[in-house]
């Protein structure tokens, strides 16, 4: 049976996403069909609908959701029908070299469904990183499927599936961030405020939030934040050396993803500090550093991606959290809205305002 959902498609480069019938099939060999429950609004939808991640338009965007299995394909055992999952893009396959060697984080073969979904007309849709979730329903492999407590409410569990799980991952698994460190994040919009939620939780001392607008700064001292930072108006390296006895942070998050904020993350760090890069960079962006300054500051230049999560082990994790009241994923939705105002909600990321919108179904 082939489903007819509702879902928003990004058909060319630059032009306003419409909602369209999408056409679902029912679950194959190893698939799982879900019903959609909260998808959040990501910057990498953006960077689809913009073309800066392939051109394989049109895409299914949405990729930052939770829901209910509504059906599975054969030989599916993580989960069945009823179960309350949050979606994931890294479906680990357990063979290739990264997993091998016992580091699935880096999975380089993660799996998706095999099976299409399509616009009326038949035309083959590509979903947002495997996912497709601004939509009632979605395919995908079963493993993108990770379980959770279902007292979550979705508009929170689901934005674990993407850019909340790789700022907290970027800050501590990718930055080791722990006990006693300083950290800056820069860009503080929904991937960098939990980047700071992240230090927070690893007990980092001081947490610089760096970012161009000040309301964002301002929700960034909610999430944690010591310090923040205004760098469209103050140097930012300079203003985190002064916070930090001349010497720079152990840690710095770059959560834009522009050469400049990659430099000033590089220059604002101790000597032997992490910098990581979680912000996705435009494709022609180029970086230019003194090459004896990564010599002579040492310590490690990184980039995260998905916060270096594997789904099975922090997702439940850091949703036990958020029930403890120890991780406030709440704070994160700025708005509930329909599947009819995604690009009214790519408008507002542009001009601040929110942190996430969420489609709710
Ligand atoms: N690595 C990953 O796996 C991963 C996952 C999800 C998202 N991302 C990427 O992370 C980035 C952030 O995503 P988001 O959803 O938080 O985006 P967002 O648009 O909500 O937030 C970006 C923030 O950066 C700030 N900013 C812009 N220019 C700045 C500058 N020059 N200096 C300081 N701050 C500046 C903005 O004011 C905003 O607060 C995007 O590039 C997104 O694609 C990466
Ligand atoms: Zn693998
Ligand atoms: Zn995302």
């Amino acid at each position: 049976m082939v489903h007819e959902v509702r879902g928003v498609v990004a058909r060319a480069q630059g032009e306003a996403v419409t909602v369209e019938t999408v056409l679902v099939p029912d679950p194959g060999p190893g698939e799982a069909l879900v019903d959609i429950q909260a998808c959040g609004v990501c910057h990498t939808d953006l960077h689809y609908r913009e073309g800066g991640i392939n051109d394989d338009f049109p895409f299914l965007l949405g990729h930052e959701a939770a829901g209910t299995v509504a059906a599975v394909g054969e030989g599916v055992t993580n989960v069945e029908p009823g179960d309350y999952v949050i979606l994931n893009w890294r479906a680990v396959c357990g063979q290739c070299r990264a997993c091998l060697r016992g580091r699935p984080w880096y999975c380089f073969n993660t799996h998706n469904a095999t099976q299409k979904m399509s616009l009326g007309d038949g035309t083959v849709l590509s979903p947002a990183l495997g996912i497709g979730a601004f939509a009632e329903k979605t395919l995908v492999h079963s493993g993108q499927c990770t379980k959770v407590d279902a007292a979550a409410p979705a508009t929170a569990a689901g934005l674990l599936g993407c850019g909340v799980m790789a700022g907290l991952g970027a800050a501590i698994n990718t930055g080791n961030v722990t006990r006693g460190d300083t950290v800056a994040v820069f860009g503080c919009g929904g991937v960098g405020d939990a980047a700071i939620a992240g230090a927070r939780l690893a007990g980092a001392r001081t947490i610089i939030a760096v970012d161009i607008d000040d309301q964002k700064l301002d929700w960034a001292k909610g999430m944690g934040a010591t310090h923040t930072v205004n760098s469209s108006n103050t140097d930012a390296v300079e203003a985190i050396r002064e916070l930090t006895d001349a010497f720079g942070v152990d840690v710095a998050i770059d959560a834009v993803g522009h050469p400049e904020v990659y430099k000033q993350a590089f220059e604002a760090r101790d000597l032997a500090g992490t910098v990581v890069l979680v912000g996705v960079p435009n494709p022609s962006a180029k970086l230019e550093l003194p090459m004896i300054e990564v010599f002579g500051r040492g310590g490690a230049l990184k980039s995260s991606w998905y916060g270096d999560c594997l789904p099975s082990r922090d997702f439940p994790m850091l949703i036990d959290l958020y029930l403890q009241g120890r991780l406030d994923l709440d704070a994160f939705v700025s708005e509930t809205i329909g599947l009819d105002d995604v690009e009214a909600a790519f408008d507002k990321m542009h001009h601040g305002g929110v942190l996430r919108s969420v489609v709710v179904f």
